[in-house]
């Protein structure tokens, strides 16, 4: 294991912990690098699922990755959340604890989606007083994610990629890339991907994000309910390469597979980046990956007619 961003290590090729796979995990205690759990299962949870993770994390490292936050919103701070939250991280001692760039709600109703934000000073300056308030009452830093989206704002006055690095210095957040978000978002939004991952700062990125989406021609949604397509992963040797490589997470929440088989995916990462990366670099950076193993359904479900973005719930655990 190496240490790099924010001084956070590089755990290696991990997944979501979803409910489904609790019963494969515990019984065969695959070879994976580490897990995300999704903070809002386990927050109010003192039954299975906390004994599971309890389980889980006496063995593996564990990150905690919120959806609710909505560090974006109007609203005030959830104050009651933000208590739940930090007494979740004191109990499961998450490596860090991530969320998105993005309003989840407003007037105290949860929308369980993960809605855009408008890029201009005024919500920049609101979203970093919001983060700074955060991460003093956390005592730790926020490791902030770059959602998909499919609508901009007309009144938009710098682009995502220039907001998220000002946020990050301001802030000294760490971030998450979520190498398919940018994807989808540059392909809805007319974009290029590799703009955006080489115009934020490198230094504050501690993780990766993997995952696949759904192609409606005329625009992509993020429904995490496939394998990772190819143009996803030709981009993860470059943002690898200029990271230097950090912890790197497959998410699969809907339709999920059996462990092996999200294990399997997850593991494609060794393949695009020996394909794309010096023979040097490719063994110094696959040096500091071990293996690993799992399957299984999640525990933020998307919905089942017609693909959409995921609408995050939180009440299915086991
Ligand atoms: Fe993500």
């Amino acid at each position: 294991m190496t240490i790099s961003r924010l001084g956070q290590p590089n755990l290696g090729l991990g997944v979501g912990l979803r409910s489904v796979h609790f019963a494969h995990i515990l019984e065969h205690w695959p070879k994976v690098d580490w897990f995300e759990v999704i903070s809002e299962n386990f927050m109010d949870s003192q039954g299975r699922p906390r004994y599971v993770l309890e389980q889980i994390a006496e063995r593996y490292p564990i990150v905690m990755h919120g959806v609710s936050l909505s560090i974006g919103s109007t609203d005030p701070l959830n104050h009651d959340y933000l208590r739940r939250l930090k007494a979740l991280a004191r109990d499961v001692k998450p490596k860090w604890v991530s969320d998105h760039i993005c309003w989840t709600g407003v007037a105290a109703r949860n929308t369980h989606d993960l809605l855009p934000i408008p890029f201009t000073e005024e919500t920049l300056c609101h979203v970093i007083e919001r983060v700074r308030t955060v991460q003093d009452f956390m005592e730790r830093p926020l490791i902030l994610e770059n959602p998909s989206s499919y609508v901009e704002f007309r009144g938009s006055t710098m682009s995502e990629w220039e907001f998220v690095t000002r946020l990050a210095e301001e802030t000294k957040c760490g971030l998450l890339l979520d190498v398919n978000n940018v994807y989808v978002s540059g392909f809805n939004h007319d974009f290029d991907p590799e703009q955006f991952i080489k115009s934020i700062p490198q230094d504050r990125v501690v993780q990766f994000h993997l995952a696949g989406h759904t192609n409606y021609t005329t625009h992509l949604i993020d429904t995490h309910d496939g394998r990772v397509i190819d143009p996803v992963w030709e981009l993860y040797p470059l943002a690898h390469r200029l990271t230097g490589g950090v912890s790197t997470l497959l998410e699969w929440d809907a339709s999920i597979p059996p462990f092996p088989v999200l294990h399997e995916e997850v593991l494609k990462a060794k393949q695009f980046m020996k394909r794309h990366l010096p023979s040097a670099k490719t063994a110094k950076h696959v040096a500091v990956l071990t293996g690993a193993e799992k399957k299984g359904r999640s525990d933020h479900l998307g919905q089942t007619a017609l693909p959409q973005p995921l609408h995050y719930v939180t009440a299915d655990v086991e």
